[in-house]
């Protein structure tokens, strides 16, 4: 099958990880990655922390509700005004940094990596407390929080292709 598919199937949330740590190339390619992915107007109004430091993981996991994963790294990804082009495109910070965070998911699935989305935005205890433990200011908003490493749970690749959610030429409506 063609690699980009693989990988894209192969992506599934790990939530189990061994306790192998993720070398600083391999996190910089997931970030590279990640600033591949498309924004509106090229805008790319995306930052990122990359959270290795172990009280930091041990913070986080202890006060995120959904998010009590033993990753041995993380990588909050974050939409800052001030490094954007211009107020029009920066209205597509949600979408332009979904895109980033998915392009890292895949990356790591094709690397190997287990990884789990964490979602933030728009959940303001979230992104709050997110904020708080890694010092982001206010005018940063975080979109996620991605835990990446080694998988220690085998997930089978799979799509979730339906045939009953697809409309060929026009919307039909069924029943
Ligand atoms: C926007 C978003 C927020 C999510 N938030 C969480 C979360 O807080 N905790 C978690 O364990 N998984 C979270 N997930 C992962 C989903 O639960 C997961 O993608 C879904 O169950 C499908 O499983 P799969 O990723 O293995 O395909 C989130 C996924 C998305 C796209």
């Amino acid at each position: 099958m063609e690699d980009a598919l693989k990988s894209i199937f192969k992506r599934r949330s790990i939530r189990v990880f061994t306790r192998e740590e993720v070398d600083k190339d391999t996190l910089t390619k997931l970030l590279q990655a990640a600033m591949a992915a498309p924004s509106a107007s090229n805008n790319r109004p995306w930052e990122f922390v990359v959270i290795t430091d172990q009280d930091l993981l041990k913070q986080l996991r202890s006060r995120l509700e959904y998010g009590k994963y033993n990753a041995p790294a993380a990588i909050a990804v974050l939409a800052n005004y001030k490094v954007s082009k211009s107020a029009t495109s920066f209205r597509f910070w949600v979408q332009d940094c979904s895109a980033a965070t998915e392009n890292i998911l895949i990356a790591a699935a094709g690397l190997g990596l287990g990884t789990v989305w964490i979602g933030a935005y728009p959940k303001e205890d979230v992104t709050q407390t997110i904020a708080e433990i890694l010092d982001i200011p206010q005018d940063v908003f975080p979109l996620s929080l991605i835990y990446v490493g080694y998988p220690a749970e085998d997930k089978p690749p799979r799509t979730q292709y339906e045939e009953s959610r697809v409309h060929w030429q026009r919307y039909k409506t069924s029943v």
